[in-house]
C-alpha cells in the first residue's frame, strides 16, 4: 500500500521513496522527511524542537511554546502572517482585509486513482497500475477557510503528484492572491539550485548553483509558461552529479504564469515552493466556492541527477502525454518554414513534398502563410481558410496530393492570434484582448484573443474543426508567437480582473482538449515562437514541442541537453536545416546536422531541391538509422555522460534499453584542437551482458561499463558519431 497511516500521520511510499507528513503541537502538519525509502514509521526526530531565539509562538503554545517552533519547523503547507516569518504559500485577504491564515490538521480522506481536476490537466493512471491518493485538509478555524493538500502516488513510477484546493468555508468573499501548488520544507540548507532559462532561440539553459541566504527563484510573467524560465526546477546535494547524490526534480503542470521560490533561512533549512505567479494572480472566492492550483510533479533519485531525470522521463511519456503515442513512433516529417517562409504556392510545396517523399520522410507540414491573404506576419490570423491565390484548390487537394506522393500532410495553425488586418478582426474587434481606454501592446503585428471568453473559443473551434474535417490531416503545428500583455476581459467584473490570465489558460486547455477529443488521430505538436511554452500542461495534449527555433546543431546540443534534465527526448521536436543556418549563420556538415536532430523527434526543415547531390544522397539512411534506432532513442533510458556546460570540447549522452541489450552513443565535438585529444566514456552497460558493435567486434559489458570506450573526432569542429552495442543472452 502506497499510503500508510502512522501513530502521527501519514507516510506516502513508491518502490524507491518515503515522504511523511506528520502532525505535531497544536496540530500543525510537519513534513519530516522525502528521500530514499526508509522502513522508521516516524521522522520526527529529524524536526528542530528547540525554541530559536527572539521568535513568535502561536496562543496556545503557551507554557510549552519549546515543543515546537513554527519559524523553523518544516511543514507542508506553511501559515501566514503568525509565527512562521518565511515566504508563505498562500496568501488570503479576509473579509476585513486581514491575511493572517494559521492552517491546522482538520481530516484526511484516501481514495484509488487520481482526482478529479476539472479543467486542468493532471497525469494519468495506466491500467494495471497501482496509484492512490491521498488528500489531507488544513484549516484555518477562525475564517473556515481550507486548504486541502492532494498527494497521487504512483508508486511504481516513483512519483508523486502534489495539488492544492483552497476552500472557502467562511460566510464572505475572500480574495485568494498567492497559491502555491506545492512547498517542499527541508531541515537543510546544503543544496545546489538547478533551474533551466533561456530566451527565443536559446531556450532552457542550465543554471547551477549553490543556495545562497535568503530567497531566490524565477517567475514567469508572460502569461505562457515562457522562453525565459521552465516551470520546473531542482535541489541537489553540493556533489551530486548525473550518477550519485540526492537530486529532488519538481514540474509545475502548468502553461502560463508561474513562479519558484527557494529560501534559505539563517537557521539552514530549506523552503522551496512553486506554482501560479502571485504578481499577476488574484481570485476572488465566494462563500463555498474553492480554487485548484495546478499539480505538481516530486521526483526524488539517490542516483544524483540522471537518476532524476529517468523517473521524470518514464513518467511523462507514460503517464502525462497522450496514452496514444505512448511508446509509438512519430512520423519523420519535412516542414516548409525555413525552405520557403511566406514565399510558397501549392506547386513549390507540392515539389517539395514529391522530392522528400522517396527518401523516406513520413509527414509533410505546411507552416505558416496559408490562410486568408497571408504573405507576411502582419495579417489574416484568425482566418482559417485557405489563401486561394496561393493553393487555389484549398487544402483538401494539397493535402490529398502530399498523401498521393506516399506522405502524411500536416498544417500549421496560431488559434489564440488575431490580426487586425483579419475578418475576424472586421467581424469581432471585442475578441482581442484589450483594455478599454488603452492601445494594446502589439507584438509580430498580432494581437491575442480573449480565451477566457466561450463564443470566442467556440469561433475559433468551429474554424478548426471545420479545416480538420476538410482534409486528411494527421497532424497540427500548434502556434503561439507572442507574450500575453493587457489582461483585461470585458466579460469580467473589474474585482476578478485578476482572474484573467489564469482563465485564458484554462481556455487554451479547453480548445486543446476539444481538439485532441474530436481528433485523437491527430498528433499535435506545440510551438510557441521555438520552445517558449515547454511544460507537463501541453505535453498532456501534445507528445511532441517544437524545441526551438534555433536548428543550428552546435546551439541545439546545448539546448536539448538543457531540455533533458526535465523533460523527455521523445517530446523534443528537432529538425535538421540548410547551411548556413538561419539563425546563427553557422555552417555545420549535414552529417552533424542530422546526427544532432535525430536525438528528438527528427525530421527535416530545408528545401531537398536545394540540396546538393550528395546530401540529399545522405537522407534514405539518415532516416533508416533513425527509424531503426526511434524506439530506444525515444522510449529508452537516457544517460548524460558528457555536458557542454561543463566541456568546452564534447558533449556525449547515451540510450539504453530497459533491459540493457542495446545501447546507442552519440558523441559531439563542438572544438577541435591543434593536438586532439580522444573522448573517454563508460557507457551504462550491463556487465553480465557481451555486445557486438556495427561492425561486429565483441565486447563485453564490464569493459564498456567499467573501462569504456574511446571516442576519436581528430580534427575539426562541429563533428558527431554515433556508436551501436546490441547484446545476445
Ligand atoms: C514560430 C515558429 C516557427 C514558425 C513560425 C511561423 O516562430 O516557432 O517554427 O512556425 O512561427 O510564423
Amino acid at each position: 500500500m502506497a499510503i500508510q497511516i502512522t501513530a502521527n500521520g501519514f507516510r506516502l511510499d513508491t518502490a524507491h521513496t518515503s515522504y511523511f507528513l506528520e502532525r505535531v503541537a497544536g496540530d500543525y502538519l510537519a513534513h519530516t522527511y522525502y528521500g530514499a525509502r526508509i522502513g522508521a514509521d516516524s521522522a520526527l526526530h529529524l524536526i528542530p524542537t528547540y525554541f530559536q531565539n527572539y521568535n513568535a509562538y502561536p496562543a496556545d503554545f503557551e507554557g510549552a511554546e519549546a515543543s515546537v517552533c513554527l519559524q523553523t519547523l518544516p511543514q507542508e503547507y506553511g501559515t501566514t502572517g503568525g509565527a512562521d516569518f518565511r515566504t508563505a504559500p498562500i496568501l488570503i485577504r479576509h473579509t476585513d482585509g486581514s491575511a493572517t491564515l494559521d492552517l491546522r490538521y482538520e481530516s484526511y480522506r484516501l481514495f484509488d486513482g487520481t482526482p478529479d481536476f476539472d479543467a486542468m490537466p493532471f497525469p494519468y493512471q495506466n491500467e494495471g497500475e497501482d496509484v492512490d491518493t491521498l488528500e489531507v485538509t488544513l484549516v484555518d478555524a477562525p475564517s473556515g477557510v481550507r486548504a486541502v493538500l492532494g498527494y497521487t502516488v504512483f508508486e511504481e513510477k516513483d512519483i508523486i503528484v502534489r495539488y492544492t484546493r483552497v476552500q472557502n468555508g467562511g460566510d464572505g468573499a475572500v480574495r485568494l492572491c498567492r497559491v502555491a501548488s506545492a512547498q517542499l520544507d527541508f531541515v537543510r540548507a546544503d543544496f545546489d539550485f538547478i533551474h533551466l532559462y533561456g530566451a527565443w532561440a536559446q531556450e532552457r539553459q542550465i543554471s547551477r548553483r549553490p543556495l545562497a541566504q535568503g530567497k531566490q527563484g524565477f517567475a514567469s510573467l508572460r502569461g505562457t509558461s515562457s522562453h525565459n524560465h521552465s516551470p520546473f526546477f531542482v535541489l541537489c546535494d553540493h556533489t551530486a552529479t548525473e550518477t550519485a547524490g540526492d537530486a529532488y526534480g519538481v514540474h509545475l503542470m502548468y502553461s502560463g504564469c508561474h513562479e519558484t521560490t527557494v529560501e534559505r533561512s539563517v537557521y539552514e533549512d530549506t523552503r522551496a515552493q512553486i506554482g501560479i505567479a502571485s504578481d499577476s494572480f488574484e481570485w476572488t472566492l465566494c462563500a463555498g466556492q474553492s480554487f485548484t492550483a495546478p499539480a505538481a510533479i516530486l521526483a526524488y533519485s539517490e542516483a544524483g541527477l540522471g537518476g532524476m531525470s529517468r523517473r521524470l522521463h518514464t513518467f511523462i511519456r507514460e503517464n502525462i502525454c497522450p496514452a496514444q503515442w505512448k511508446g509509438k513512433p512519430r512520423p519523420i516529417l519535412i516542414n516548409n518554414w525555413e525552405a520557403t517562409y511566406f514565399n510558397f504556392d501549392e506547386e513549390k510545396l507540392l515539389s517539395i513534398a514529391r522530392a522528400a517523399a522517396p527518401l523516406g520522410i513520413e509527414l509533410f507540414v505546411m507552416d505558416d502563410g496559408w490562410f486568408g491573404h497571408r504573405t507576411s506576419d502582419n495579417c489574416s490570423l484568425g482566418d482559417w481558410t485557405p489563401d486561394r491565390t496561393r493553393l487555389p484548390l484549398g487544402v483538401s487537394h494539397l493535402a490529398a496530393e502530399v498523401v498521393q506522393s506516399g506522405m502524411q500532410f500536416g498544417i500549421w495553425v496560431e488559434p489564440e492570434m488575431i490580426s487586425e488586418d483579419s475578418d475576424l478582426f472586421c467581424a469581432h474587434p471585442e475578441y482581442r484582448i484589450a483594455i478599454p481606454g488603452r492601445a494594446p501592446t502589439v507584438a509580430r503585428h498580432q494581437y491575442v484573443l480573449d480565451f477566457t471568453r466561450t463564443e470566442v473559443i467556440d469561433c475559433i473551434w468551429a474554424q478548426l474543426k471545420d479545416l480538420l474535417s476538410s482534409a486528411p490531416i494527421t497532424y497540427v503545428k500548434w502556434d503561439m508567437n507572442r507574450a500575453l500583455t493587457d489582461a483585461y476581459s470585458s466579460s469580467l467584473p473589474p474585482a476578478r480582473q485578476g482572474e484573467f490570465l489564469h482563465r485564458y489558460v484554462l481556455g487554451v486547455y479547453d480548445l486543446m482538449g476539444r481538439l485532441t477529443r474530436e481528433f485523437p488521430h491527430v498528433l499535435l505538436e506545440n510551438c510557441s515562437g521555438g520552445g517558449g511554452r515547454f511544460d507537463c500542461g501541453m505535453l498532456r495534449f501534445s507528445p511532441q514541442i517544437w524545441c526551438s527555433d534555433d536548428t543550428d546543431a552546435q546551439e541545439r546540443v546545448c539546448i536539448q541537453y538543457g531540455t533533458s534534465l526535465g523533460f523527455p527526448v521523445s517530446s523534443m521536436g528537432s529538425h535538421v536545416s540548410a547551411v548556413p543556418n538561419h539563425q546563427t549563420w553557422r555552417s555545420i556538415s549535414f552529417d552533424t546536422r542530422a546526427k544532432i536532430a535525430m536525438n528528438g523527434t527528427f525530421g527535416y526543415e530545408l528545401n531537398v531541391n536545394a540540396l546538393s547531390e550528395e546530401e540529399r544522397a545522405q537522407i534514405p539512411a539518415q532516416c533508416a538509422y533513425f527509424r531503426a534506432h526511434a524506439d530506444l532513442i525515444q522510449n529508452g533510458d537516457l544517460y548524460r555522460l558528457c555536458s557542454p556546460y561543463e566541456s568546452d570540447r564534447f558533449a556525449a549522452w547515451a540510450y539504453a534499453s530497459a533491459d540493457k541489450k542495446e545501447l546507442l552513443l552519440f558523441a559531439y565535438q563542438s572544438k577541435g584542437h591543434a593536438n586532439p585529444v580522444d573522448l573517454f566514456l563508460t557507457l551504462p552497460a550491463d556487465p553480465s551482458l557481451t555486445y557486438t558493435d556495427e561492425e561486429g567486434v565483441t565486447c563485453g559489458g564490464d569493459t564498456l561499463a567499467h573501462a569504456g570506450v574511446r571516442v576519436h573526432f581528430g580534427f575539426g569542429d562541429h563533428l558527431a558519431k554515433t556508436l551501436y552495442f546490441s547484446a545476445k543472452e
